[in-house]
């Protein structure tokens, strides 16, 4: 098949969460599997510019609609990660990807409406006919609806749709006359079942957009799937998806194993694997020492924490655990930024206290390479979400050896298994759970956590190999969505014949 994503990141060239890096490994291994496999992004000055190898311009521009008139994209095309890729540079007069940051800008329903037009009119007039475009999250949302009602009368009516949310909390809502813009009919959409937005009916909502015009709609997990269609997790979409439910699934994600592989990762001290542990441990005295930690007591579990610091992510359960493991005789390492001002005040304070202390480390900031030292050196990792589309960080942290500390929601449900429940078979126990998001949920998860490391040493080493044994690649995933495509494919042939 051939397969365009456009998408607004994509690892690890821009990278803001988890999006970037299920762009990347999803597209890669589809394109293994032999699918020729495209990625659209808009041209961004803060990329990591180094990550794209053979960048060049085309010789062609294109034009795009905005706003009544029509401006010139240069595009770009280079690879990443072995994955061709097609840059846009609108010349526009707000500079929409020249913001120095991804996200966040107050003209953001502009700026990626602006980008979905782009893209589809670059498949156009690049003739291009992809047999499915697969967008992602709000910010590529749009494409739906520009498709069915803009591009596929023009001709470019070969593909199929495919969206794919990786987060319900963001929805991109604005008022309704703001999607004028990229020439959407705001009038015909606005109303209840296309993209109005089911709680402010002058708002329209890119994402409920999506659902109602893709023809395959998933999200990134088995269990997020089934909380979404409920009033309590659904974000006000809950009505929608439910009459969309034929074609609406939950996918797990995968992750990218080569990437994150401990036995050849270039970011690491020392390089490891399952047979031979003694690298892991000396990336944990490396860590300790790059950070001025103690490493008085080696046998000090280091608990380890990576995540943006936002309030899905259980923010106020990561503060209580690291004075918890202080208390328990731990170390704690937090690498982590925040998009919320007093968050990331709050979280400044913490690190300020800490500043030079023994055993606790904060470090407020992106930083990729630290990110998989703090993976290798951790012995515990902690996932406290209040709630989680997916995760990958303790798929990541498994691979690495570190033992996941998560709360049982949405994807951490379906890859973290509690080492003492008994209804779940051995083989696939991998880590410590909790349920209720309070501080005594966490507080008996790690405590059973640091009892299990301190009192059965053999034990806790056979459960670290087991975990960087079991298989988090795309593979299976990856055929879930072939299956989907071809299915929507063959659908659409029977439709037209
Ligand atoms: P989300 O997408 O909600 O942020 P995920 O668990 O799906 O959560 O993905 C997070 C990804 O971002 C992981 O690859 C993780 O290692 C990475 N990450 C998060 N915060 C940082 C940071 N401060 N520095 C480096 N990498 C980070
Ligand atoms: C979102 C979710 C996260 C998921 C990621 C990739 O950012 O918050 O749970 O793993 O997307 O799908």
């Amino acid at each position: 098949l051939y397969i365009v994503h456009i998408a607004a990141e994509m690892a690890p060239v821009a990278k803001v969460g988890g999006l970037g890096d299920v762009v990347t490994g999803l597209g890669k291994t589809l394109q293994k599997k032999g699918h020729l496999v495209e990625i659209i992004l808009p041209k961004y000055d803060c990329m990591q510019y180094d990550g794209i190898h053979d960048l060049r311009a085309l010789d062609v521009t294109v034009e795009s609609y905005f706003d009544g008139k029509l401006f010139q994209n240069k595009i770009w095309v280079g690879t990443v990660e072995g994955l061709p890729v097609y840059f846009i540079e609108p010349h526009h007069p707000n500079k929409f990807f020249w913001r120095g940051q991804y996200y966040g800008e107050h003209d953001d329903f502009k700026r990626f409406s602006f980008f979905s037009r782009a893209a589809l009119e670059f498949l156009l007039q690049a003739g291009k006919k992809p047999d499915i475009i697969h967008c992602h999250d709000w910010q590529t949302a749009f494409v739906a609806p520009l498709y069915w009602d803009l591009y596929a009368p023009k001709g470019l009516n070969s593909a199929r749709i495919c969206f794919t949310c990786h987060n319900f909390e963001y929805q991109g809502t604005a008022s309704a006359s703001e999607l004028a813009s990229c020439g959407l009919d705001a009038q015909e959409l606005n109303r209840p079942d296309r993209m109005q937005d089911n709680t402010a009916h002058d708002s329209v909502n890119p994402v409920k957009g999506a659902i109602v015009f893709s023809n395959i709609v998933t999200t990134v997990s088995p269990t997020y799937a089934q909380e979404v269609r409920t009033a309590e997790g659904g974000k006000g979409l809950h009505s929608t998806l439910n009459s969309h439910s034929r074609k609406f699934m939950g996918i797990l994600n995968g992750i990218d194993t080569d990437a994150w592989n401990p036995a050849t990762d270039n970011f690491l001290e020392v390089q490891y694997s399952a047979n031979d542990m003694q690298g892991k441990a000396e990336n944990k005295a490396a860590m300790r020492r790059n950070l001025g930690l103690s490493s008085a007591d080696d046998q000090r579990p280091l608990v380890g924490c990576i995540t943006r610091l936002v309030p899905q992510k259980g923010v106020h359960l990561i503060k209580h655990a690291i004075y918890r493991t202080l208390e328990m005789g731990g170390q704690f390492v937090l690498l982590g930024s925040s998009p919320v001002p007093h968050i990331q005040r709050e979280f400044e304070g913490i690190a300020n206290q800490f500043q030079n202390h023994e055993h606790i480390r904060l470090i407020l900031k992106y930083d990729e390479s630290l990110s998989h030292a703090i993976y290798a050196a951790s012995d515990m990792f902690i996932i406290p979400s209040i709630f989680e589309p997916c995760g990958l960080t303790q798929m990541i942290a498994m691979r690495y050896g570190s033992v996941p500390i998560a709360r049982k929601t949405g994807g951490l449900n379906d890859s973290v298994f509690d080492v003492n429940e008994e209804t779940i078979p051995h083989q696939i126990r991998n880590g410590f759970t909790f349920t209720t998001p309070d501080e005594q949920g966490i507080n008996g998860a790690l405590e059973r956590a640091f009892n299990f490391y301190k009192n059965n040493k053999e034990s806790w080493k056979q459960l670290v190999q087991k975990n960087m044994n079991i298989d988090f690649s795309w593979d299976s995933s990856a055929s879930r969505y072939e299956e989907l495509y071809a299915k929507s494919i063959s659908r659409a042939r029977v439709q037209a014949s």
